[in-house]
């Protein structure tokens, strides 16, 4: 047996079969409280998983709220300490230990960069000693990458290109980045292979705009979405999630994905 053997079974309970995943994130409340959709999280998981590939969750949530059932990869959020009333959202830290993540049958887990912040070096350290000590189990690591405060960097491929690539150089198994509309195969390409999922962001008023960057990130390479607030603040999101499915999955374009599981425009 291959001694990637450990890695690569769990990456494939994140990743379903075309190669593609649709994660469905519902970790905010760790740091913005029970937001808007997900006040019971609980509730969002039963309606919400049957349509997902995996979830990414505090450790909270998922011992209270989830009750498995062997069907989606777990994605572990193990970085926070933050919040959005404190002095700086930034300033994350690993809050969970590799071993309690195991214990609750972890496929995945994720801790943040903040690159261009005053956290930049200690959320980018803890990211490779995590990546060494998750090697010695297999467990797969997501690098949930962020770039500073500034609106026009979030946007720019060349930060967003940064960020991703510190977060493979660090050893980062999956990394989550925004979709920028100008250059994101270069964001891609930043990743010299290793996996690309696209979170979505602040909910956006077009269901057709959020199905078109899943559609265009996949275009560019990505291997999924890791959604939350453009899924669960939507009043229809279990159709959202089939909708992002049909594109990330079957490469259906956004415009016929709508159609089917929204009616026509
Ligand atoms: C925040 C996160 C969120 O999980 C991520 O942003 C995805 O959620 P959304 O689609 O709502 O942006 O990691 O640090």
């Amino acid at each position: 047996m291959s001694e990637l053997f450990g890695k690569q079974n769990r990456l494939s309970r994140i990743f379903n079969k075309s190669g593609k995943s649709i994660m469905l994130a519902l970790d905010h409340g760790m740091a913005l409280g029970p937001m808007q959709g997900i006040e019971r999280p609980g509730e969002v998981l039963k309606k919400l998983t049957p349509y997902t590939d995996s979830i990414m969750l505090n450790k909270g949530i998922l011992k209270n709220c989830y009750v498995p059932d062997g069907h989606v990869g777990i994605v572990l959020r193990i970085s926070g300490a933050a919040t959005i009333v404190g002095e700086d959202l930034t300033r994350e830290s690993i809050t969970t230990t590799v071993t309690e993540a195991l214990r609750l049958s972890a496929d995945a887990v994720a801790t943040s960069i903040y690159v261009g912040t005053p956290s930049e070096h200690s959320t980018i350290r803890e990211l490779s000693l995590l990546c060494d000590e998750c090697e010695t189990y297999g467990l797969p690591v997501l690098a949930v990458t962020a770039i500073g405060k500034d609106r026009e960097r979030k946007t720019d491929p060349r930060y967003l290109a940064l960020a991703v690539r510190v977060a493979a150089e660090m050893g980062a198994d999956i990394i989550k980045t925004y979709y920028c509309d100008e250059n994101f195969e270069k964001v891609v390409e930043a990743s010299a292979g290793v996996p690309i999922v696209i979170a979505g962001g602040p909910k956006m008023d077009s269901v057709l705009d959020v199905l078109k960057i899943a559609e265009n990130a996949v275009k560019a390479g990505a291997l999924g979405v890791d959604m939350g607030r453009n899924v669960w603040q939507h009043e229809k999101p279990v159709e959202m999630l089939l909708a992002l499915k049909e594109v990330v999955n079957e490469g259906t374009n956004a415009e016929e994905a709508y159609a089917k599981h929204f009616g026509r425009k």
